[in-house]
C-alpha cells in the first residue's frame, strides 16, 4: 500500500488503535501528524516511527476545545502545504451504567469527545481539502456500537451511531470533490481502552469474546491495516461505508 509523501493527521494517535495506525501509515511512506491530548506519549510514538525510518511529528490537540481542530489543520498546511488524509480516532469509553443512571456530565463528555470532536475535525479537514482541490480521504473511528447497541453504553452507542451518520453525510456531500469519507467499526480490540472498559476483569472479557464468531479479540494492527487501505488509493471507489472490523461480531 503506498502512501508515499502523503500528509496525514491522526487524532488519538498516542495510544491503542491510533498508535498502531500511525506506525502503519509511516511504514507506508506517509508523514504523520500525531495529534493527542497526551503530548508526551505522542512524542514516544514519533520516536518509535523515526527509529523505524519513518516520518512523524507531534501536535498537542484536545478535540473538545473550540477552534483547536481548525488550528491544527492550519498549522499542518503552513508546515506542509496540504492535508491529504485524516484519521479521526480520538475517543473515550463511556460510563458502564444503565441509561437512567447516566450522569448528565458523563453524557456530555462522551458526546463532546466521541461525536462533536469528530465533527470539529472533519469540518476543518474537509474545508481544507476542498480548497486545495486535490481531494482526500478521511476515516472516522466509529465502533460496533455505531451499528448495534451494547447494553450499559447508551452515551457511547449514541455517539458512535452519530459518527456513522456524520460519515455518510460527508461522503454524500463531498464525493464530487473527490473527498472520500468512511468509518471503521472495530469490535473488541486489545488497547488500554478495552482494558479500562472491561475493568481488567477476565470474566467480562471472556463474555465479550464469547459473542465473537472468531472467538478472540484483535490486535490494534489488524485495525490499522484497514485504515491504511481506506486512506490509500487502493480503496479509490469506497465512499460512505461503515466497515466492521469485528471478527464477525455484528453479523448476528
Ligand atoms: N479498543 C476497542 O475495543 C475499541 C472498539 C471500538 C471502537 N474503539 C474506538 O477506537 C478509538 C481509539 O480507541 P483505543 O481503543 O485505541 O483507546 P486508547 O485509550 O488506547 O486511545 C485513545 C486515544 O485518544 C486520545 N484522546 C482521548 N480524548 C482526546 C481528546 N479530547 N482529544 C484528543 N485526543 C484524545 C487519548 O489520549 C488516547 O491516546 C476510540 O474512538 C474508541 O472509541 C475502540
Amino acid at each position: 500500500m503506498s502512501l508515499h509523501n502523503k500528509v496525514i493527521l491522526v487524532t488519538g494517535g498516542a495510544s491503542g488503535i491510533g498508535r498502531a495506525t500511525v506506525n502503519r501509515l509511516a511504514l507506508d511512506g506517509a508523514h504523520v501528524i500525531v495529534a493527542d491530548t497526551q503530548a508526551q506519549l505522542a512524542g514516544e510514538v514519533v520516536t518509535e516511527v523515526q527509529q523505524a525510518g519513518g516520518s512523524a511529528e507531534v501536535h498537542e490537540l484536545d478535540v473538545t476545545q473550540e477552534g483547536a481542530a481548525k488550528a491544527a489543520v492550519s498549522a499542518i498546511v503552513s508546515a506542509h502545504g496540504r492535508l491529504d488524509g485524516a484519521f479521526n480516532n480520538a475517543g473515550i469509553a463511556g460510563p458502564v451504567v444503565k441509561l437512567v443512571d447516566i450522569d448528565p456530565s458523563q453524557w456530555a463528555q462522551v458526546l463532546a469527545v466521541n461525536l462533536t470532536g469528530v465533527f470539529s475535525c472533519i469540518q476543518a479537514e474537509i474545508a481544507q481539502m476542498i480548497q486545495q482541490e486535490s481531494g482526500g480521504s478521511v476515516v472516522n473511528t466509529a465502533s460496533i456500537c455505531g451499528l448495534v447497541a451494547l447494553s450499559h453504553a447508551a452515551a457511547y452507542n449514541a455517539a458512535k451511531h452519530g459518527v456513522v451518520g456524520l460519515t455518510k453525510t460527508a461522503a454524500l456531500e463531498y464525493g464530487r470533490n473527490n473527498i472520500r469519507v468512511n468509518a471503521i467499526c472495530p469490535g473488541f480490540i486489545d488497547t488500554p481502552m478495552l482494558e479500562q472498559s472491561t475493568g481488567a476483569s477476565v470474566e467480562m472479557l471472556n463474555r465479550a469474546i464469547g459473542t465473537v464468531p472468531m472467538r478472540r479479540i484483535a490486535n490494534a494492527t489488524e485495525v490499522a491495516d484497514v485504515v491504511a487501505w481506506l486512506l490509500s488509493a487502493q480503496s479509490s471507489y469506497v465512499n460512505g461505508v461503515a466497515m466492521p472490523v469485528d471478527g464477525g461480531r455484528t453479523v448476528q
